[in-house]
């Protein structure tokens, strides 16, 4: 058994942070994929190879047969003893760092499938790589998590004859699968990531259930622009929190602000699927601009990104920062029949400061099996 697995990056385009605290928040998919391919093997072990991790390793397949009949049950309350007993085994592999969450990951996603849909666990490859860069904010993880659970979720399948149809019912199963290993990643995360990896095109996202992919976008060009300022989204998403319980007051109201943001640029988005005029575009570009101030002002921002705004807005075009900030990336909007020397001049004074700019078109598919 063959196949591959893929699943986009995403970027949100309003209201990251806020969505935390159950407000409105709109993003994207990007052009840009995670790719996992999978064999099935003979022989007695398990190969793992995550090339934008620096991981290749081999594990035997005994060892993690007898990891997953001593595994507690994963419920919604045993999360973090399932959890703990999938670590416990990592640590005996003896990797740190990012490559011991992917590992992590990894462990925890097979256990979960082969408890909840009985996956007989065979000798297996597991190539996973990405165009996205590692923890930027750009999804990275949450486009991980989908490909594993889908390529997992699909072996179970293809092992009782069964065609995987990603229909609805699939896809929340994916869903959760995913949203329990994002918990082990970003300690508490919206969902808006993996969601955008499960359904790709421009999708309006409000905690606990409000998912609503609106199709039919005409195509949205960005400038991705990586600041290169590591960051960690469990870090910045702390530091929001502690502001706003020092502030709450204030921070209430930005937070609604935001929100009334997200649902502005959502009225104007679904009205750009019929007619896509200057207007439009132009209060898009100012939601954008507030956006960007908004999440400034609650210390989320850095040099770095304040920079991309500036120089967007002295070339007349709108930039904001996104995902969780103090780093990582900004896009700046590029509305239709941008002059293409505008484009080069932007791009070309970014890259002087150091940045990594890349063009990328929005709303694409979501989690895809070949
Ligand atoms: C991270 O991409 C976006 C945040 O809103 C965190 C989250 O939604 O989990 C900062």
């Amino acid at each position: 058994m063959n196949f591959l697995v893929s699943a986009p990056g995403k970027v949100i385009l309003f209201g990251e942070h806020a969505v935390v605290y159950g407000k409105t928040a709109v993003a994207a998919s990007l052009d840009l994929r995670t790719t996992l391919q999978f064999n099935e093997l003979d022989g007695q072990n398990i190969l793992l190879s995550m090339p934008k991790l620096d991981l290749k390793i081999t594990v035997s397949l005994a060892e993690v047969i007898e990891l997953s009949q001593n595994s507690p049950k994963l419920t919604e309350e045993k999360h973090e003893e399932f959890y703990e007993f999938v670590s416990k085994f990592v640590d005996k592999l003896q990797y740190s760092g990012i490559q011991k969450l992917g590992l992590e990951a990894l462990f925890y996603l097979l256990i979960a499938v082969t408890q909840s849909e009985s996956l007989e666990i065979k000798p297996f490859s597991l190539f996973l790589d990405t165009k996205l860069s590692i923890g930027s904010g750009l999804g990275s993880s949450a486009s991980f998590a989908v490909c594993i659970s889908t390529s997992f979720l699909h072996w179970a399948n293809l092992q009782k004859n069964k065609l995987t149809k990603l229909d609805e019912l699939e896809l929340q199963k994916i869903s959760k699968f995913a949203m329990g290993c994002e918990k082990i990643m970003h300690g508490t995360p919206s969902g808006i990531d993996h969601t955008v990896a499960i359904y790709g095109a421009v999708i309006e996202f409000k905690k606990p259930d409000k998912l609503d992919p609106i199709f039919g976008v005409k195509t949205m060009e960005i400038l991705l622009v990586d600041t290169r300022v590591p960051r960690s989204t469990k870090d910045l998403v702390a530091k929001f929190k502690e502001l706003k319980i020092k502030f709450p007051g204030i921070v209430d109201a930005i937070l609604d602000a935001i929100d009334q943001v997200a649902q502005e640029a959502l009225k104007v988005i679904r009205k750009m699927r019929t007619l896509d005029d200057e207007d439009h575009w132009r209060d898009l570009g100012a939601l954008v601009e507030v956006n960007h101030g908004l999440l400034a002002s609650c210390q989320v921002s850095h040099p770095a990104l304040e920079k991309i705004c500036a120089v967007a807005r002295e070339n007349k075009l709108k930039a904001k920062m996104t995902g969780a900030g103090g780093g990582g990336y900004a896009y700046v909007l590029l509305p239709p029949g941008v002059e293409e020397e505008k484009v080069q001049q932007v791009t070309e004074t970014m890259q002087g400061y150091g940045f990594l700019v890349t063009r990328s078109s929005l709303g694409g598919p979501g989690v895809k099996i070949d």
